[in-house]
């Protein structure tokens, strides 16, 4: 990494977690993310999921095709449906990693799974495989502040049972979350958004309320946002960073029910430039960002360069046909002198 007061070079960045949605909007919201990262963890949560190897290969070409130089790392959802056979099929068709929701979980989750046993013979599989398995950690039956932390007994369990599979727990929220990843073995990690490193419940709804911050897992308190700011800016290699940018249409956002999800795609890397740079901690921004999600996974890391200006500008209203996190306000880093 190469820094002065006014630019800033790294190896090109991963978004280990992120929804480029389906049809028309999704060649949008892949040019936008190609424009900050090279490659990204693509979540299966379409209607319908993606869940077959041909279904794998339709979706990664799709957006291959709406933006060129991007790599979709292509996930499919988890579901007993799938025969624990299927999964060389999967890898081999490209899959990086299964999804997990829990049923009811969040958006597109209702055909999710209802009890873990329902598909250990695919874990099993997926262990065997060297497939990553992703976590939406909540347990929707709990009261919706406490949702991952009663989920964490349940992700404690799977560890056991399959000591070597490699377990992402995705969007971590909460302190007991944090520690309790850092605790497990080093197959476990967990993807880091830039709203729950930045944000809180405050901000979301102390005063008036902030549809664009509402997600799923519910940004939590400052307690909370600081044990994970705290293990990001130590550079844990267990942490990093997956936005779960998870666009939804201007009218899904602005009328009840209000849609869960947070689209930080046009804002993810100029925020998280400013967090590392306001922190004195430059020198971790490209482990978190460009490494260790790639090591973790097993990929080779980026290569090129990708340059940041410091040169403020302010977020539109709208971005891509959505709210964008942060709209309306002023940001310090550019990747480019276009938005
Ligand atoms: O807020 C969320 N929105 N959390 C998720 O896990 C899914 C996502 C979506 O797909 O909209
Ligand atoms: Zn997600």
């Amino acid at each position: 990494m190469a820094a002065d007061l006014e630019r800033i070079t790294i190896r090109p960045p991963d978004d280990m977690h992120v929804h480029l949605r389906q049809g028309r909007p999704m060649r949008r919201y892949a040019r936008r993310i190609s424009g900050s990262f090279a490659r990204g963890v693509v979540m299966p949560n379409l209607i319908p999921p993606v869940s077959t190897e041909a279904g794998l290969i339709d979706y990664r070409n799709k957006i291959r095709k709406a933006a060129p130089g991007f790599e979709p790392l292509v996930t499919f959802k988890l579901s007993p449906g799938i025969a624990p056979g299927q999964v060389a099929a999967l890898k081999n068709s490209g899959a990086v990693a299964g999804k997990y929701y829990p049923e009811g979980v969040t958006t597109n989750s209702e055909d999710g799974i209802r009890s873990a046993d329902e598909v250990y013979p695919i874990l099993e599989a997926m262990e065997g495989h060297g497939i990553v398995l992703c976590i939406h950690g909540e347990d929707p039956s709990a009261p919706v502040l406490e949702r991952e932390g009663v989920f964490l007994s349940q992700l404690e369990e799977l560890v056991r049972r399959f000591p070597r599979l490699n377990i992402v727990l995705e969007h971590v929220s909460t302190r007991e979350a944090v520690k309790l990843v850092d605790s497990l073995p080093s197959t476990v990690a967990a993807t880091v958004t830039v709203h729950h490193l930045l944000f809180t419940l405050e901000d979301m709804m102390a005063s008036g309320f902030y549809p664009a911050l509402y997600c799923k897992p519910v940004v939590k308190g400052a307690p909370d946002r600081e044990a994970i700011q705290r293990t990001v800016l130590e550079g844990n290699p267990k942490f990093f960073f997956g936005s779960d940018s998870a666009p939804h249409p201007v009218s899904a956002k602005r009328n009840p029910p209000v849609a869960a999800g947070v689209y930080s795609s046009p804002v993810a890397m100029p925020l998280i430039i400013d967090f590392f740079d306001s922190h004195g901690a430059l020198d971790k921004l490209e482990d978190f960002v460009s490494r260790f999600g790639a090591e973790f996974y097993s990929l080779p890391l980026n290569e090129g360069e990708s340059v940041w200006f410091k040169e403020s500008w302010t977020v539109p209203g709208v971005v891509d046909g959505a709210v964008p996190l942060c709209a309306g306000e002023t940001l310090l880093w550019k990747k480019s002198r276009r938005f």
